[in-house]
């Protein structure tokens, strides 16, 4: 059963409900105002059929009229009357007689000097026995009758009985106002269930919309509903839900792209060397390489291709492995400024061979401790001050190297005066097979993953790594580690910090 059908059961239900306990109320309210059942059973007779009298009134008034018609005179006998006014003041209304323009009896229940001159005028026809008149505020209902006395003198005997003016009016109106009280619960409930239906069936319609949406893909469908109650909860949750899934998606999208772009770029970087090898061995077969200078031309040259490809595949094994985190990392803590003496002395003389001079910047008196995995560290530092190798131009060539730390980490610049790098590139050269400026990186030979494998390394480490560069003027790149720290967390010190 819905939420809709059943919304409209229970009001339903409480439609019926409130209904008879309005009836139940109205009747025991009835009763206890006029004392029996059959006084309420009185109401809607007098109503219904004009009749102003109860059934006890009624029936003195039919005796009297019984009276007045086969024996018009005893209407004339004062004690009779008397009698009958008794019996009426019992039942709470009163007598009047008339004899032409006369008074002939007046009950003193009334009290009213003026009550004849409201009477109405003979009708002897006996055309409307009852009605009602009012005198000032004050409320009558009376039957009458009519009749010639024996000697032929008009009579007219009244049975009147005073009402509430209120009374009278709702006892008029009252089916009027229980079709008005009926109405008002009914319109009432239907507002309700239209409110609950607008704040509850609705948004449950569009999340399940939503939902469907998402079974058919479409993530993209935000919903908006803003209430703050359970709904509005429950829609929170399904949006956190749906941006959750979103973007795992777009992940996994991203993921296969990139593979994608993996598996294209190592193909292209394995086809050059291979096509460039085949070349010289076909040119060797076909007996191009006649001479034996050109012959060791050759093999030399094949020899530094199966070179080049052999430390591609090298390091496209080490970044596959570290971009899978399977590479286990040794961290030690040792002195870094000792570890850049040693990368320093071994490049020094290719360096120097190359005209490039490279040494330390400002190199720190004392030790600077730092937890690192040394030798994967060295990776690092060779592709940077290889890069600043291959990446220059200018006649006075210099890198150098600097270490400056504050009380958590240790920061390492090697900074080269070579070409530089676009700000547009900045941003790209850790990612892997970049490479800036290709044309020119075909005679340096690179794969463009130096950087990326580096990149992976310091993050390994818990550090970070970044470059800054200007065009034409020289590069800087900065990784940092972090300073060993003692049993309390604390870091060891040196004068790294106080030197810089
Ligand atoms: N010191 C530098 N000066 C100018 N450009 C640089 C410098 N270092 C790196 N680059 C640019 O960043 C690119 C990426 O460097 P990365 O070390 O990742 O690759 P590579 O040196 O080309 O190849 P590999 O290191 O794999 O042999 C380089 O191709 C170069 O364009
Ligand atoms: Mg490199």
């Amino acid at each position: 059963m819905s939420i809709r059908i059943k919304l409209l059961l229970s009001y339903t239900g409480m439609l019926i409900v409130s209904l008879l306990v309005v009836a139940l109320t109205a009747g025991l309210f009835a009763i206890t105002a006029t004392g029996d059942i059959r006084s309420f059973r009185d109401f809607y007779k007098v109503h219904y059929q004009l009749n102003p009298l109860t059934e006890q009134e009624e029936s003195i008034f039919l005796e009297l009229k019984y009276l007045a018609k086969n024996e018009p005179d005893r209407l004339e006998d004062g004690k009779l009357l008397e009698e009958y006014d008794f019996k009426l003041k019992t039942v709470r209304a009163g007598l009047y007689v008339r004899r032409e323009s006369n008074q002939v009896f007046e009950s003193r229940t009334f009290n009213q000097p003026e009550l004849e001159h409201y009477l109405p005028a003979y009708d002897l026809d006996n055309n409307q026995i009852r009605n009602t008149f009012n005198i000032g505020e004050r409320f009558y209902a009376y039957a009458k009758f009519d009749f010639r006395f024996s000697d032929g003198a008009k009579g007219g005997v009244f049975v009147i009985r005073e009402r509430s003016p209120f009374g009278e009016v709702v006892r008029k109106l009252l089916p009027v106002l229980v079709i008005l009280l009926v109405a008002v619960i009914v319109a009432a409930n239907l507002l309700l269930y239209r409110w609950i239906t607008r704040s509850v069936v609705k948004p449950l319609e569009l999340l399940r919309g939503s939902a469907e949406r998402i079974k058919e893909g479409q993530l993209r469908h935000s919903l908006d509903l803003r209430s703050k109650d359970e709904i509005g909860q429950l829609n929170e949750t399904f949006e956190n839900m749906r941006k959750r899934l979103l973007e795992s998606v777009e992940l996994r999208l991203r993921d296969e792209e990139s593979r994608k772009e993996l598996i294209s770029n190592i193909s292209h970087d394995l086809r050059t060397p291979i096509t460039n090898i085949k070349g010289y061995i076909e040119g060797i077969r076909d007996g191009v390489a006649d001479t034996p200078e050109k012959m060791d031309k050759y093999v030399n040259i094949i020899y530094s291709k199966a070179n080049d490809l052999d430390k591609l595949v090298d390091e496209l094994f080490l970044y596959s492995k570290l971009d899978l985190n399977q590479v286990p990392f040794q961290f030690e803590h040792a002195d870094i400024v000792g570890f850049l003496d040693d990368c320093i002395d071994e490049q020094r003389y290719v360096a120097k061979e190359k005209g490039i001079e490279l040494e330390w910047d400002e190199r720190p008196k004392s030790a600077v401790p730092v937890v690192a995995d040394f030798e994967k560290l060295k990776r690092v530092v060779l592709n940077m001050i290889g890069n600043a190798q291959k990446f220059t131009d200018k006649p006075y060539k210099t890198i150098r190297v600097s270490v400056r730390g504050d009380s958590n980490q240790v920061t390492v610049e090697i900074r080269d005066n070579g070409i530089g790098i676009s700000p547009e590139d900045i941003p790209h050269i850790f990612d892997r097979f970049y490479r800036a400026e290709r044309s020119r990186n075909s005679s340096t030979g690179g794969s463009g993953l130096g950087l990326a494998i580096a990149r992976q390394i310091v993050e390994g480490h818990g550090g970070s790594i970044w470059a800054s560069s200007e065009q034409g003027v020289g590069t800087s790149f900065y990784f940092t580690l972090k300073r060993p720290t003692n049993k309390e967390g604390a870091a060891v010190d040196d004068d790294t910090h106080s030197d810089h």
